[in-house]
């Protein structure tokens, strides 16, 4: 399938990359800085493209038979509208270029919920805080974003991960939908989720809850570790990306 991935160049984006690289589809990587891609391979094209950009992004949407997205913005008191503008102009180009199927990442916290395996210490404390400050402004982005994706007419899935960590291989996650159990979803799992996505219909036009249950990390240690990841993510070994 000929896929395109906004968001291609940050931790989630580069693992989806990946994967979709692996399962055999031709990938359109979009990033602002496409001259730092570190993945090359016959079958990705990278273009360089800011979502704000409506011209640019219609031009790198041209030919998909499916859109992805990964974008995102750390937390921030500042007003965010990546997610709702990026949206916009993404779905703009599909519905110009007649590609229908997009799978875009939102988050569990997007509508606050209690989830069963949280405790305490998640969903009275943390989340609840979290909601209120530096994520606010994001969640209320996303929110848009959603609504946005719900009345676009379009072939969509919105998926809602929780708190991101990295693992290097896929596990065994679950889905369920609109609202997680857990609180944990690793970035290998949610890339794999958005392609699960794009062969199965179970979540058409809902939005599915990625939980991730095996090699979890302590909340503390999640925290520490989103707290110094490289903006735009690490610089993976280019020996190890599939050819
Ligand atoms: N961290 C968590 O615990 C958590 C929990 C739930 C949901 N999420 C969501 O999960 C998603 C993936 O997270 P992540 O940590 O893997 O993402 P990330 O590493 O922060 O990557 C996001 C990417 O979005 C791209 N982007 C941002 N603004 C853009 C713009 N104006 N035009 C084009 N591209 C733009 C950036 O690419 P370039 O700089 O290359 O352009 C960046 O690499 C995000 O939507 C995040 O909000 C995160």
């Amino acid at each position: 399938m000929r896929i395109v991935i906004f968001g291609a160049h940050g931790l989630t984006g580069r693992t989806l990359t990946g994967q979709a690289l692996a399962a055999g589809h031709e990938v359109t990587a979009i990033t602002r800085r496409p001259a730092e891609f570190p993945v090359e391979h016959a079958r990705l094209r990278v273009v360089g493209a800011d979502v704000y950009d409506g011209n640019a992004v219609d031009a790198a949407t041209a030919g998909a038979e499916a859109v992805l997205s990964t974008l995102g913005v750390p937390f921030t008191r500042k007003p965010v509208s990546v997610y709702s503008e990026g949206i916009r102009n993404i779905t703009a180009a599909m519905a110009r270029h007649g590609v229908s199927r997009i799978v875009a990442v939102s988050s569990s916290a997007t509508y606050p919920h209690h989830h069963a395996d949280g405790g305490f210490l998640m969903n009275r404390v943390l989340q609840p805080i979290v909601v209120a400050t530096i994520g606010r402004s994001t969640y209320a982005d996303m929110r848009i974003m959603e609504e946005h994706l719900r009345g676009s007419g379009l072939r969509w899935t919105i998926v809602r991960p929780s708190g991101l960590f990295d693992t290097p291989e896929v596990s065994r996650y679950r889905l369920h939908e609109n609202e997680a159990p857990g609180i944990f979803t690793s970035r290998a799992d949610l890339a794999a989720s958005l392609l699960e996505q794009l062969a199965d219909d179970r979540y058409l036009r809902k939005a599915v809850a990625v939980t991730t249950v095996e090699g979890t990390p302590t909340l503390w240690q999640m925290m520490r570790n989103e707290a110094v990841k490289q903006p735009g993510g690490p610089r993976p070994d280019r020996s190890r990306t599939p050819r």
